[in-house]
């Protein structure tokens, strides 16, 4: 730390939620000195392109570099705010931070849930902190929620709406009854979305957050190549509108939780109405967290977007100068949480192990019969029907059929919806929404 009682930061890019730190470093200066005791000074901006915005005269003294070699190189630098993103290069200057002792704060999602251990080793050997409550959820502090306020607790599960990009589309699709591709450029716009949004709706953005928290609450490591990840491209507004009708409203949901084996998966999911997590709508995330001695608990706030991601940013810059200023950790390591993020790998349960409720829609022939031939197919596969509805009648035409299925394995629906598949009066793969069960208070 450096001497005269100021802790120096440095800035790797200055983008959307770069953006924001600098305008909370300026808007909440005096707050945050008051709060510490001391100054955070913002020593270095590093960037290809000095931005626009950037005003010299608030930062005295700050120096504007496209290369990191200078802020990893002066011994006066306490903190490297990472904000690069991608994988290579931000995993790269990380490690580079850290080996030369610096701490580090990462919002980098994709990076922790693929390369979390090697950062955390490194971090460790150095003595350094990585703060990373940014990763999930935005502005909501669910990380220190299950490191801190939950520390007490087995965690029994975790749903989370934990991509605003998503769940913005999604409500407003209901909401204004408009088109996926305008409510995506809308969210695009509004600098909620990933560089490439595909990352939002087919639910990887949703897997890098769901793979830290199981990490952090199930104490090992996730393997995220092996979490089941299906997004939100399929569903249509009737699909959202059905659901209702039903008593459901579809969302995007980050599942983890410990059936004997770790079930950790992302997918959309109907959740009954009246349930906290359906009126969770827009840019809005909320992590439902179930502890064994404090039972449900809900955090909800803005998940996405340039001040409530750069909030969660200053947060862990705050802690770690709050440590460094009271030199409270003889091991930096215990709050890298290397004691969650243990060696050992967390057996996964498969997809093909889910029991639950399907809500299933199917596109066929609108003549007599078809829902006859559909259901003698659930039938032989010993999956029970609890609801059927065809809105629509154009003979001939091709019309949707809605049905909704008892709790039933994953296998025998997906088997059964192969062989569906295949009748001729069935003209696209049926769509399958997952019903959850473990919200309504029903048989799981
Ligand atoms: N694209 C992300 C989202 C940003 O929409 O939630 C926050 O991680």
């Amino acid at each position: 730390m450096s001497e005269n009682k100021i802790i120096n930061l440095a800035l790797v890019c200055c983008g959307t939620v770069g953006g924001g730190v600098i305008n909370i470093l300026t808007k909440n200066h005096a707050l945050i000195k008051k709060r510490l005791g001391l100054e955070l000074t913002l020593k270095y901006v590093v960037d290809v392109k000095r931005p626009d915005e950037l005003d010299e005269k608030l930062f005295p003294g700050m120096k504007f570099c496209d290369r990191i070699e200078p802020v990893i190189n002066d011994p006066q630098v306490d903190i490297v705010i990472h904000l690069v993103g991608g994988e290579a290069l931000e995993r790269e200057f990380i490690l580079s931070s850290l080996k030369k002792g610096k701490h580090v704060v990462t919002a980098n999602k994709a990076l922790l849930a693929k390369h979390g251990a090697a950062i955390f080793r490194e971090a460790l050997a150095h003595k350094c902190h990585v703060g990373f409550e940014a990763s999930v959820a935005g502005g909501i502090p669910v990380i220190k929620a299950l490191k801190e306020g939950l520390a007490a607790n087995h965690i029994k599960a975790i749903y989370g709406i934990i991509n605003g990009t998503a769940n913005y589309i999604l409500t407003s699709m209901q909401r204004a009854g408009c088109s996926f591709e305008d409510a995506l450029a809308t969210a695009q716009a509004k600098g909620y979305a990933e560089a490439d949004p595909s990352f939002d709706v087919e639910g990887i953005d949703s897997a890098h957050k769901i793979t830290i928290l199981a990490e952090l609450a199930y104490g090992g490591l996730v393997d995220f190549n092996s979490v089941y990840a299906e997004g939100i491209e399929r569903i249509t507004l009737n699909d959202l509108r059905y659901a209702e009708e039903f008593g459901y409203t579809v969302k995007l949901l980050g599942i983890a939780q410990m059936n004997q084996k770790l079930d950790v998966r992302v997918h959309p999911a109907m959740i009954p109405t009246q349930h906290l997590l359906a009126k969770v709508d827009g840019v809005y995330n909320a992590v439902y967290i179930e502890g064994d001695m404090v039972g449900p608990t809900i955090y909800y706030g803005q998940g996405a977007g340039r001040e409530p991601t750069a909030s969660a940013v200053m947060a862990d810059v705050i802690e770690i100068a709050q440590r460094l200023i009271s030199n409270r950790d003889k091991n930096a390591g215990d709050y890298n949480v290397l004691n969650y993020f243990s060696k050992n790998s967390l057996e996964l349960l498969g997809p093909e192990n889910i029991n639950t409720g399907y809500y299933i829609r199917f596109m066929t022939i609108d003549q007599p019969g078809v829902l006859a031939q559909i259901s003698g197919v659930l039938g032989a596969h010993k999956i029970s029907i609890s609801a059927v509805t065809q809105k629509e009648r154009h003979a001939g035409d091709i019309v949707p059929i809605i049905l909704m299925t008892h709790t039933a394995p994953e296998q025998a629906v997906a088997a059964a919806l192969t062989e569906v598949e295949r009748l001729s009066v069935v003209k696209e793969p049926p769509l399958k929404i997952r019903v959850m069960n473990e919200l309504s208070g029903e048989e799981k």
